[in-house]
């Protein structure tokens, strides 16, 4: 007997896109919608939760609509409903949250809640068919920079993270201080391409006794305090030489961490994830570091790297296969750990 399909609706509200996706069996989007609030919170140069939530709730119909009317679909043909249920923003994920769990109560489906970050690492099976764990997976987004052995699929060990800002949230910072603007990473990342990454020397943070731990405040400060001289000493900047050498600084510091993982833990597989996984440099680095490591290197196109909801679709999928399933009382978690539930 042939084995049915399984399709699922998946929403993703943690921050400032509100997104909706149908995904067949895990790896096969039908489509995924994207509406993005960076034109509005660029205003303020970073995102007003508030304002987040309110249009979450006006885009947040629409949106599903038009992914179900792309997928062709409506929603008697789905398997079940997948929601972003945290980490992030409370007031925007609860916007998900309830759109999910009353169409799941309507239509009577099953509704499975999926961690953010399990999305963004699960963002890379859709792309690459022959990906399955166990593999070391680096995530780097504007609020988390996890190194994560994947030992199955839902099944997550933290190898390190960040002891202070996370990796976007340093493009972020240091963008807002050449005057870039929000968000900072996609703009360092074109303007790198006009400077030089050995023009200044930054530092790199190393944490003692902690090889997979990151901090990049010092980075940042070193950016800044970089920037205070040349003002001080009526010194043009140049911010192409400033966005490359700190870019160089941020890409060199993961690279080195996650090639240590993967030769301590002697994986043959190493992928990226999260918005800044999009980054140009990162990706050009990453995938040269682990050819010489001999390792495969996996990462997801520029799009799924990005908050999206056919990563939530992918990880959903695992996790409604093994059972998991939330009932009408799931609730935002602004801070959920990975692996917990
Ligand atoms: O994964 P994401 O969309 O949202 C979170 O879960 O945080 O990541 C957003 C972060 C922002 O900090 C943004 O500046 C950064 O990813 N980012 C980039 C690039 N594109 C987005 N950082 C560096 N280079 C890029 N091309
Ligand atoms: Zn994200």
């Amino acid at each position: 007997m042939e084995k049915k399909d399984v399709l699922i609706l998946a929403i993703e509200s943690s921050c400032d896109e509100t997104a909706a996706a149908v995904v067949r069996n895990g790896r096969e989007v039908l489509s995924n919608v994207i509406s993005s609030q960076i034109e509005l919170h660029k205003l303020y140069g970073g995102v007003v939760p508030e304002i987040a939530s309110r249009k979450h709730i006006e885009k947040i119909n629409q949106v599903i609509e038009e992914a179900l009317t792309v997928a062709k679909i409506g929603l008697d043909d789905l398997d079940a409903i997948a929601v972003t249920y945290g980490p992030g923003l409370v007031g925007a994920l609860l916007v998900g949250v309830a759109e999910a769990k009353a169409l799941s109560y309507a239509k009577g489906l099953p509704l499975v809640g999926v961690h953010h970050i399990e999305g963004h690492i699960s963002a890379n099976y859709i792309e690459n068919k022959d990906l399955e764990p166990p593999f070391v997976c680096l995530v780097v987004s504007g609020g988390h920079t996890h190194l994560v052995r994947v030992q199955d699929y839902g099944v997550y060990e933290i190898l390190g993270r960040t002891r202070d800002d996370a990796a976007g949230e340093a493009f972020d910072k240091v963008a807002r201080a050449i005057g870039l603007g929000y968000p900072g990473g996609p703009k360092i990342d074109k303007l790198s391409r006009e400077g030089n990454p050995e023009a200044i020397v930054f530092p790199k943070a190393k944490i003692a006794d902690a090889p997979y731990d990151f901090s990049f405040s010092g980075l940042k400060s070193a950016v800044l305090n970089y920037l205070n001289g040349c003002r001080m000493k009526g010194e043009e900047v140049n911010r192409a030489d400033v966005a490359a050498s700190f870019q160089k600084a941020v890409c060199d510091v993961l690279v080195e961490h996650a090639m240590h993982a993967v030769r301590e833990l002697k994986v043959d597989k190493f992928a990226i994830a999260g918005g800044v996984a999009s980054n140009g440099t990162l990706r050009a680095a990453m995938e040269q570091a682990c050819q010489k490591q001999g390792v495969k290197f996996y990462r997801p196109s520029p799009i799924l790297c990005t908050d999206n909801a056919a990563m939530i679709g992918a990880a959903g999928y695992y996790e409604f296969q093994k059972g998991v399933r939330s009932d009408l009382s799931l609730n935002a978690v602004p801070n959920l750990k990975l692996g917990e539930r």
